[in-house]
């Protein structure tokens, strides 16, 4: 499976934070808001990565993230000219796509919570269709709204209805079988002249192959499109990390837990990174210390 992490977009609501810097890069805690996105692609096993951004910011990610090798992953980088809607990153990345599945997640998606990797790769695995991520909040009409029925099957979705039928907002972490393309191409633009993510997902429920799965409330997935929603994300990863003396999203270590690289070039990695915590804490996972 393929992975596309879009991370485009003009970040107004974070306006001044957002005027010189991508949103996706502003720090959440000890690491940028892109680590947290791109460490859910790589429990999910997924090594080969394309990184859409504004044709502003590509150079920022590309010096943040490089090939990706150092990871033992493949990171491309693609333009996103316009913020002409989350659908257009299948066909701004159908090259990187080719023949195979594809995880779309959004830049700005932070998600937290107990067995991950195995819900990840399990959902994953041979997909027909598409699969969805539901989490349910107390503000549904801010998102793409989900309805299932009384046996949790999807039956309806919606962008932002001003009366949402249920309370369970659509996730921007999404799995798609390799129809996604063709499908994304032929969709049109909405009212807010935007290629919506969400009828793409809606033709997959026509044909009857989407799939909700519900985080349920013992996971966390963030927002951070408000001043206070990222403060709020910075605290909650502040709090859980001096708790436990782990770190989320910390996605060198992940890199190694995953098999992707070796206790050596965590190790590098770590000294790399040099004197902060951060570095010292690479250091102490490649010599089997935490
Ligand atoms: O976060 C989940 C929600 O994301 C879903 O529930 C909605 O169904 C989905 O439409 C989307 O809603 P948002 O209102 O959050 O979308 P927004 O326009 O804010 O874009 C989300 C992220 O994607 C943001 O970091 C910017 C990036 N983006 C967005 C667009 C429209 C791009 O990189 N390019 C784009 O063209």
């Amino acid at each position: 499976m393929k992975g596309i992490l879009l991370a485009g977009g003009s970040g107004t609501r974070l306006h001044p934070l957002t005027r010189a810097v991508s949103k996706q890069l502003l720090p959440v805690y000890d690491k940028p808001m892109v680590y947290y996105p791109l460490s859910v692609l790589m429990l999910a096993g997924i090594r080969e990565v394309l990184v859409i951004s504004t044709p502003a910011s590509l150079e920022l990610f590309r010096e943040l993230l490089g090939d990706g090798s150092r990871l033992g992953m493949a990171i491309d980088y693609a333009e996103q000219p316009a913020p002409n809607g989350i659908a257009e990153a299948f066909t701004i990345g159908s090259e990187h796509i080719g023949n195979d599945p594809v995880a779309l997640i959004l830049g700005d998606n932070i998600f937290h919570g107990p067995s991950f990797s195995p819900l990840l790769r399990r959902n994953a695995q041979q997909i027909d269709g598409c699969v969805l991520f539901g989490y349910a909040v107390k503000d549904p009409e801010r998102y793409g709204v989900g309805e299932v029925d009384a046996d949790g099957r999807l039956v309806a979705l919606a962008e932002k209805p001003v009366r949402p039928r249920s309370n369970l907002a659509v996730t921007g972490l999404y799995l798609y079988d390799n129809d996604v393309v063709d499908i994304a191409k032929n969709i049109q633009p909405s009212a807010r002249g935007e290629l919506e993510i969400t009828d793409v997902n809606r033709v997959y429920l026509e044909r009857g192959k989407a799939r909700l799965v519900n985080l349920g409330r013992g996971f966390a997935w963030l927002d951070t499109g408000t001043h206070d929603s990222l403060l709020q994300a910075s605290q909650y990863v502040q709090v859980l990390e001096q708790r436990q003396g782990t770190r989320i999203a910390c996605v060198e270590e992940i890199a190694y837990r995953m098999g992707f690289i070796d206790a050596e070039s965590c190790h590098r990695l770590g000294v790399e990174i040099g004197s902060s915590d951060y570095g010292a804490y690479l250091r102490a996972i490649a010599m089997g210390e935490t």
